[in-house]
């Protein structure tokens, strides 16, 4: 096979994910194992999209709703916007898919944070863009730097508010200075994954009624605090225009049929929304007290996982916490080569995390 593939999709380093727990237990012999390693909800999914799935099964031989109109209605609601707002993505991943796809040209360039979610410049390279990444400032998101990057080329700039891997976030004071900067033609992304965890009372948030004016997209998804990552499905929320464009250029299923159902039910399900916020908030005091006790720097979060330093190259920690059947992420490929993340697991899960840590770190010989 001889085959022609451009030199920007040859440069792509791809994604790596999480360790899938059957992986672990498959290659290492083991079971009961634990994994904190995807920002995934430790309780499950909500349990009204459980039921809504039940009930959508005996439709399965029909095709989804294209148009997603329950989901995207209840998400326009949620927000008071409108449904022309909405673009529903299988994942937020997609939105960020569909928004390159439709906007860049080989050549244009997009301004990223760096360390962040890799799928904004992994997306954007796959579209021939020139990726500019802005490195953070004392761990945030450095607004000002990133306007400074803009050129006439520049036609998307990526926010992750809290950040991916350092758990910041960003002001609406430093967010309007960005976008009074910004020429019209550039869109502003910003990706609230993880803003439902959010404390902080000063943290950007977009999505508003007032928004859908703007060159402006905001992502969310029901992978987190709703614990649906496994049906991959999110949404962005931008002004009609440019919902119309993405719409254009969309697969018409590109949300399965179970995956519309379960989202418009968790949307309705804010007790659980709470339930998660709460033992993320627990678990994260519980942690940040043992790191303490164990003399181990942590940085401080707004979102459900947050970074340890390990003091050894974060590579062989994970190996060894992997033996103990404890999946973390090393953040080497991110720029911190002696930290790990975590998210925020079960009670259980936490201390069983703790524990391992403990061992591992306590071996003279981490190899
Ligand atoms: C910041 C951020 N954005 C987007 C995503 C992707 O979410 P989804 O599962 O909706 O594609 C993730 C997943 O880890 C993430 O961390």
């Amino acid at each position: 096979m001889k085959l022609t593939i451009p030199t920007y999709i040859q440069a792509i380093e791809p994604y790596v994910p999480g360790k899938p727990l059957e992986a672990l237990e498959r290659e290492y012999g083991i079971s009961d194992s634990v994994k904190l390693a995807s920002n995934e909800n430790p309780l499950g999914p909500s349990p009204k999209a459980l039921a809504a799935i039940r009930n959508g099964l005996t439709a399965l031989h029909r095709y989804p709703d294209g148009a997603g109109h329950l989901l995207t209605r209840k998400i326009a609601s949620a927000n008071g916007i409108l449904p022309t707002n909405v673009v529903i993505g299988n994942g937020s991943d997609d939105i960020i898919a569909l928004l390159v796809r439709a906007l860049i040209r080989p050549g244009d360039r997009v301004i990223v944070p760096r360390p962040s979610f890799l799928m904004y410049a992994i997306s954007a390279s796959a579209a021939g863009a020139v990726v500019d990444a802005v490195p953070l400032k004392d761990l945030t998101m450095d607004l000002d730097a990133m306007a400074e990057r803009v050129t006439a080329d520049t036609r998307l700039v990526f926010v992750c508010n809290p950040n991916n891997p350092t758990g910041t976030v960003v002001t609406q004071t430093a967010f309007d200075r960005l976008m009074n900067r910004l020429p019209a033609d550039v869109v502003v992304v910003v990706d609230e994954a993880y803003i439902e965890f959010v404390s902080n009372p000063d943290c950007l948030k977009t999505g508003q009624p007032s928004d859908v004016n703007r060159p402006l997209v905001t992502l969310r998804t029901f992978s987190k605090v709703y614990g649906l990552a496994g049906l991959r499905v999110g949404y962005g929320i931008m002004p009609a225009s440019l919902a119309e464009i993405l719409n254009r250029v969309r697969p018409p299923f590109n949300v399965n049929s179970m995956a519309q159902v379960a989202a418009a039910a968790a949307l309705d399900d804010q007790a659980f929304l709470q339930q998660t916020v709460g033992l993320v908030h627990r678990g994260l005091d519980e942690l940040y007290g043992a790191l303490d006790r164990m003399g181990l720097s942590y940085f401080k979060t707004e979102a459900n996982f947050f970074l340890i330093d390990v003091g050894q190259p974060a590579d062989v920690v994970f190996e060894n916490m992997l033996r103990q059947g404890v999946i973390v992420r090393s953040m080497r490929a991110y720029g911190f080569p002696t930290y790990i993340r975590i998210n925020v697991g079960l009670e259980s899960e936490n201390r069983r995390f703790l524990r391992a840590l403990e061992t591992v770190l306590s071996r003279k010989d981490t190899r």
